[in-house]
């Protein structure tokens, strides 16, 4: 796979001005009288996060020529959404570990943070609906309406090996593109601009963050947890199928394919023991997966880059360019 020779922290410096003002924004979408609420706001808005989606909405923005405060607004919107969705992720993934620091759930327990993310959720739509923008509306709902569907498809094939890879891409399109297409998309609304820019960017938005958590599932047979923030290995532990065991159940042997089989279902042997994922980064190495599904990853940024060339070339394309490549070259 190429380097990255683009500089994503220029990109983030360039914008940082704005992304301080989302921030604020952030956390005054945790404002309540009830106290759990800024509290948990203060957890999980403080313990940082890459905020990758906010930048995807006000580069969107910048590139339809779309410089007013609402950018700001909806950035911290997408964000708010984006963080609701960890909130609850977490409790169903039973995570104890999220960018770098005890998950919510872990401090609060369950009931209380499934409430706080249901707040979030529906306040963060409150705050859009003030723009009094229908098409606005729609991305936002649309996309939060189909990563839940996303989280639930993936639930059903938990534990089954016999999933195929187009499902596998249904459930990151769901739980994870959309959002990004959302945010992409929404910058071309507020750049009031016609259909087919509208379209390109939310097809961008859609490529890039299937890219993005196809390589986040790849992080989590490869990196190390101090790096990552959460703790590697949980998706086989969970039961979780994602695209470098696809690819491995596609292309390994018989015999081979059976004992993956029997780790993924965990029948005779431990899923959980350190063995069962030394056994799996053997064979992912035995027929280079690792390698295999960046491709794909690459090969869907590819697909998104391809999408905004109805654009002319620009220092914010160029950034989205940049920001696209970094989901497959992040370590964290
Ligand atoms: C984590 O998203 C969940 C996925 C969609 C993979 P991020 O990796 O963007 O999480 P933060 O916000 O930077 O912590
Ligand atoms: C992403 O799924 C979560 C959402 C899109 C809501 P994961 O379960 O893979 O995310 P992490 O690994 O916990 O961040
Ligand atoms: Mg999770
Ligand atoms: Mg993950």
């Amino acid at each position: 796979m190429q380097e990255l020779i683009c500089d994503v922290n220029t990109v983030f410096s360039t914008y940082s001005g704005e992304l301080g003002k989302v921030e604020t924004e952030l956390l005054n979408l945790f404002n309540s009288s009830a106290l759990m609420i800024p509290s948990i706001g203060g957890h999980v808005v403080r313990s940082g996060g890459k905020r990758l989606r906010p930048l995807f909405l006000v580069l969107s923005a910048e590139l339809c020529d779309y410089r007013g405060h609402p950018r700001i607004i909806l950035a911290s919107v997408i964000e708010a959404i984006h963080t609701a969705s960890l909130l609850h992720d977490d409790v169903v993934d039973s995570a104890e570990l999220r960018r770098g620091r005890p998950t919510a759930h872990s401090v609060w327990g369950n009931q209380v943070v499934v409430l706080v993310g249901d707040f979030l959720y529906s306040n963060a739509l409150r705050i859009a609906v003030h723009q009094e923008n229908q098409k606005i509306m729609e991305a936002l709902s649309e996309a939060t309406a189909r990563m839940t569907e996303g989280e639930l498809l993936q639930l059903s094939r938990i534990g089954d090996p016999e999933i195929k890879e187009g499902e596998y891409l249904q459930i990151i399109s769901a739980k994870t593109g959309t959002l990004i297409s959302a945010a992409c998309r929404i910058g071309a609304i507020l750049g009031n601009k016609e259909r087919r820019y509208e379209e390109a960017l939310s097809r961008f938005g859609m490529k890039t963050g299937m890219a993005f958590q196809m390589m986040d599932d790849i992080l989590d047979y490869m990196a190390v947890e101090s790096r990552l923030g959460k703790r590697p290995g949980k998706d086989l532990e969970e039961g979780k199928i994602t695209m470098p065991l696809i690819y491995l159940l596609q292309v390994c042997n018989k015999e081979e394919k059976w004992e993956v089989k029997e780790i993924v279902t965990g029948m005779g042997v431990d899923k959980r023991s350190d063995d069962s994922l030394a056994r799996l980064g053997f064979l992912f190495q035995k027929y280079n997966i690792i390698e295999e599904s960046m491709n794909r990853a690459q090969g869907l940024v590819q697909e998104a880059k391809e999408a905004l060339e109805v654009f002319a070339s620009s220092p914010a394309s160029e950034a989205l360019f940049c920001l696209a490549d970094y989901a497959l070259f992040r370590s964290s």
